[in-house]
């Protein structure tokens, strides 16, 4: 058969992703936060874009809930869905990367092949992979949008830790775990580690 995308030709951009990091004096990046709901990758996520917005570093955050209300307005949480979230943060944050921005995308990202799909589109030293590791114990107490008690209530299906897996990273290039340390201390590992890949 005739794929359409057989007669669909790569242009080499003349501005290359060098040129606009240089312009901008430091590395992009895409920093990819996965987690529960509730473990703590916005607010992270949020503080991290905060302190290195305050250094003069131009950064763009990619928030799966966010988003949802959209670009990925018409998805939902099956496997399918949450596939397709993914793979379209990635694509996107792949442009602010090729834009010379640090990204930072905070999704649940439960699949580790959806998480390995989003890491293969970029180079290896352009994907940091945060692992915001908390107990779902942790999160059902934390609660914060009231999400936990309705999905074990059932009123929510498919929800991530209650009624579908999330499966740990397997090799994540850092882990913060935020129901044994506070906002302040996993902040500051996690400057500390981007600061050594600016
Ligand atoms: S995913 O798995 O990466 O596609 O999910 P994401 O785009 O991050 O969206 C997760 C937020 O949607 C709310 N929500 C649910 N989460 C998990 N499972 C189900 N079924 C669900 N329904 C709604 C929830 O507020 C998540 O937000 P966070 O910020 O993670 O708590």
């Amino acid at each position: 058969g005739i794929d359409p995308i057989d007669h669909i030709i790569w242009h080499k951009n003349t501005v290359s992703k060098d040129d606009k990091q240089k312009l901008n004096q430091h590395k992009s990046m895409m920093i990819w936060f996965t987690g529960l709901s509730g473990s703590g990758k916005s607010t992270l996520a949020n503080a991290l874009e905060k302190v290195l917005h305050a250094q003069g570093i131009r950064t763009y955050l990619l928030d799966g809930d966010n988003l949802r209300h959209g670009i990925n307005k018409n998805l939902g949480f099956s496997l399918e869905d949450r596939q397709e979230n993914i793979r379209r943060i990635a694509e996107v944050g792949k442009l602010f990367v090729d834009a010379g921005v640090i990204v930072l995308a905070a999704a649940i990202s439960p699949f580790e092949i959806d998480r390995k799909a989003a890491r293969d589109l970029f180079e290896a030293s352009e994907f940091i992979e945060v692992y915001v590791k908390c107990s779902l114990d942790e999160c059902e107490i934390r609660d914060p949008k009231g999400l936990y008690k309705k999905a074990r209530a059932g009123e929510i299906k498919d929800f991530t830790g209650v009624s579908q897996p999330y499966e740990e990273p397997l090799s994540p290039e850092l882990v913060l775990d935020t129901s044994t340390q506070s906002l302040d201390e996993t902040l500051e590992q996690l400057f500390i580690f981007i600061k050594g890949r600016l």
